[in-house]
């Protein structure tokens, strides 16, 4: 990826460029690139176009009273992101998952067992990376709640995904790296106290954003992809599907 501008790559160029960066450069990012990001990804479908998402966009010392927040409360307790992570993850995605924790700790050269270094990465996650911006994106709780405890509409959730991936592509337009991360928002409570929001909003997904730092092993992996073929049945066409 270059810094320079190139906003006249095509869709499907971005598409195939974008990749979780997992090392950033400590270049800032002017606030104009994410204003044009933002003004273009905003256009994203919703449903009955309701649009549930909100960004804090943040950078320098709020990021840094962020970051280490993140890093105080890993130390006292473990990680309660408003929406729960997933407690089982049936087969063939545990196996997916895992090849990408095995494989991130093999580029860095974190053993298993090595518990000093993988809470370290563990950390590198929590604190972007070293990005110098973030997008949070968060939503109603009511909305999310309907009422109850437990998160119990997942819509909002979907659409601040189809925000969050417009964000991510139209970066790669701007020479910048993103990654989306569970991790950016697995405190809530600290994103609440220093951006001054309110319990009635709910963290979704943590966008790191940046210059990536293309010389660092950990950019150079490409995960692997599962073939049309492996996900994908056709109906009605002339060709025979092979499923
Ligand atoms: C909802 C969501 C949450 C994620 N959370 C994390 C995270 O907390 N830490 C991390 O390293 N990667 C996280 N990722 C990035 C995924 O690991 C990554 O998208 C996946 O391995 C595929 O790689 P790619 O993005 O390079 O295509 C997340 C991705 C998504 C969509």
């Amino acid at each position: 990826m270059q810094t320079e501008r190139h906003l006249d790559i095509t869709l499907v160029e971005a598409i195939h460029q974008r990749q979780s960066i997992r090392a950033f450069r400590p270049t800032p990012v002017p606030k104009q690139r994410l204003m044009e990001i933002i003004e273009t990804a905003r256009h994203a479908p919703s449903w009955g176009n309701t649009q549930p998402w909100e960004f804090a966009v943040v950078t320098g010392e709020p990021l840094a009273r962020i970051k280490k927040g993140f890093e105080l409360a890993s130390e006292k307790s473990n990680w309660n992101p408003d929406i729960n992570p997933p407690e089982n993850f049936p087969e063939p995605y545990d196996t997916r998952r895992r090849e990408i924790g095995r494989k991130m700790l093999e580029i860095k050269g974190i053993a298993r067992e090595d518990t000093v270094r993988r809470r370290w990465w563990a950390l590198q996650t929590m604190q972007l990376f070293g990005a110098p911006a973030a997008i949070y994106i968060y939503t109603d709780r009511g909305y999310m709640l309907q009422g109850r405890t437990e998160p119990s509409n997942i819509w909002p959730a979907f659409d601040c995904g189809m925000v969050a991936q417009n964000i991510m592509l139209l970066a790669v337009g701007h020479g910048l790296g993103t990654i989306a991360e569970i991790r950016a928002v697995s405190y809530p409570n600290v994103l609440r106290e220093v951006l001054g929001l309110p319990d009635s909003k709910v963290f979704v997904l943590g966008l790191a954003i940046g210059y990536p730092d293309m010389g660092d092993p950990i950019n150079r992996y490409r995960s692997p992809k599962e073939p049309v073929d492996a996900f994908t049945k056709w109906y009605g066409f002339s060709e025979p599907s092979k499923r």
